[in-house]
């Protein structure tokens, strides 16, 4: 039976479908609101408004869900691979061994920057921030793969974008890394697995070895932020997308749209938190009191999030992991008994618990990264490179959908009325 929402506008009941997703979840359809009835929506921050239909992910912040094409996280990141997760998400199935080594051949194939890109990153200074390196050598693929600027790509020239941007970034990233610390670029060994040739382009030496369990360890953070449905920098990807800009000037912008604290940065953001704590004596409860005064800016960063009300099961992983990563490298971080006090605290205190703030996946995982050896400023730089396949699927599924327009919110003008321009001697 089809059931219907009525709303009734100056004394006039107008029917609107309600459609239900696969799991339950139920909308009201108001796509015809604005021609029916001369009404718009208002919904500032999108937190009521579904933008697309999508089967990549699905998640449940009530209940702590995250699926991708309906496979559990929690099974994804202990029995998956990071790019086999890539495959599922922008093709929709779990790959066959065959259909597995011909996705990794293909992103193998594209390993190598081109001389000009490293131009490019040799340009910028090497007190740049990564984010903004990364971003604009990935807007400049366009320059250099014209084949892929068309508005509309084949299935094959998807496949190979989806390819080549994992690959791509998988070297931009460490090439920036070795030139800020003065040190020779490494070449990309992608035979190594995806995760193991990041670490080895970072740190490769002669006698640098990678580690199996840290390699293990950065795959599992990769999977985990592989993909999150239609947040902040997915939505300007298929925004930026809906208007036929190209593949890389979309990807650039989720890079970019991921950078802010609120989103990616949040990342960098905990770990000079965590930090700044220690360096002031530690007195991690003093800082929970700043969080909830009112008048202070300050926010316990890695805590709340839009959709997990419950809580965030990427969070419950990446605290597990972090455990054991420490505890495989030998490491004990002081920051890392800061966070565990910081959460401690917070899930028995009222503030938090009445507003439902739990850590969220970008709590635990800089210390996972500072153990690693990654730079503070380069944890959303690492975001970028498990966010990737997540934002090719969100595109790849745009451009795959026949009844997808240009994205173009309305607005409720508050401004002036009709008023007469004064020429400049007369004001
Ligand atoms: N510390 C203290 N108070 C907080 C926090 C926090 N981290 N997060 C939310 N609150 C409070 C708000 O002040 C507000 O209180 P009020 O109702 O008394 O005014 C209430 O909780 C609701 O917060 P909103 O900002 O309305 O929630 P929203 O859904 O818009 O924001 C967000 C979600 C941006 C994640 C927010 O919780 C936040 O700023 N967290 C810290 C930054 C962070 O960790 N971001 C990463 C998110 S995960 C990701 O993007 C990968």
């Amino acid at each position: 039976m089809s059931e219907f929402a009525k709303i009734e506008l100056d004394g006039k009941f107008y029917e609107f479908p309600i459609i239900e997703g696969t799991e339950g979840e139920k909308a009201i359809d108001i796509r015809t609101l604005r021609a029916t009835t001369g009404h718009v929506t208002l919904d500032s921050g999108f937190g009521n408004t579904g933008s697309t239909f999508s089967e990549i992910t699905f998640l449940n912040g009530e209940t702590g869900i995250l699926r991708y094409r309906g496979y559990p996280i929690e099974q994804l990141a202990e029995q998956s691979s990071f790019q086999e997760v890539a495959y599922l998400l922008n093709f929709g199935k779990l790959p066959s061994e065959r259909e597995l080594n011909s996705f990794k051949e293909l992103i193998n194939s594209f390993s190598t920057l081109h001389e000009g890109e490293k131009k490019i990153i040799e340009a910028f200074p090497t007190s740049a921030h990564p984010m903004g390196v990364i971003g604009s050598v990935v807007g400049s693929l366009s320059a250099y793969y014209p084949e892929y600027n068309l508005p509309m790509l084949t299935d094959e020239q998807r496949r190979k974008a989806i390819a080549q941007l994992m690959a791509q970034v998988k070297s931009i990233i460490p090439y920036f890394y070795r030139m800020t610390q003065g040190l020779e670029p490494v070449k990309s060994k992608p035979h190594m697995g995806y995760a193991a040739d990041f670490l080895n382009m970072m740190y490769g030496s002669d006698d640098y070895e990678v580690n199996p369990e840290v390699a293990k360890a950065l795959d599992v953070l990769l999977i985990l932020h592989a993909d999150h449905e239609q947040n902040c920098s997915a939505s300007t990807v298929r925004l930026v997308g809906s208007s036929h800009a190209n593949v890389f000037a979309s990807i650039s912008s989720g890079i970019y749209a991921l950078w802010g604290q609120l989103h990616g940065g949040a990342n960098q953001a905990v770990l000079e938190m965590l930090q700044n704590i220690h360096d002031n004596g530690g007195d991690y409860k003093k800082y929970l009191e700043k969080a909830k005064d009112k008048n202070d800016p300050f926010r316990l960063m890695g805590f709340g999030h839009r959709v997990y009300k419950n809580f965030d099961p990427r969070a419950k992983i990446i605290k597990k992991a972090c455990d054991s990563v420490l505890e495989s490298l030998g490491v004990s971080d002081p920051l890392l008994d800061i966070a565990r006090g910081l959460e401690e605290e917070a899930l028995k205190d009222p503030y938090f618990v009445e507003r439902k703030l739990y850590p969220n996946v970008d709590f635990y995982s800089g210390i996972i990264y500072q153990a690693l050896g990654i730079p503070t400023n380069m944890f959303t730089a690492m975001f970028v490179l498990g966010r990737l396949p997540g934002w090719l699927a969100q595109w790849k599924e745009m451009k795959e959908d026949p009844n997808a327009r240009i994205g173009r919110p309305r607005q409720i003008y508050t401004g002036a009325n009709e008023r007469m321009y004064v020429p400049i001697d007369q004001r």
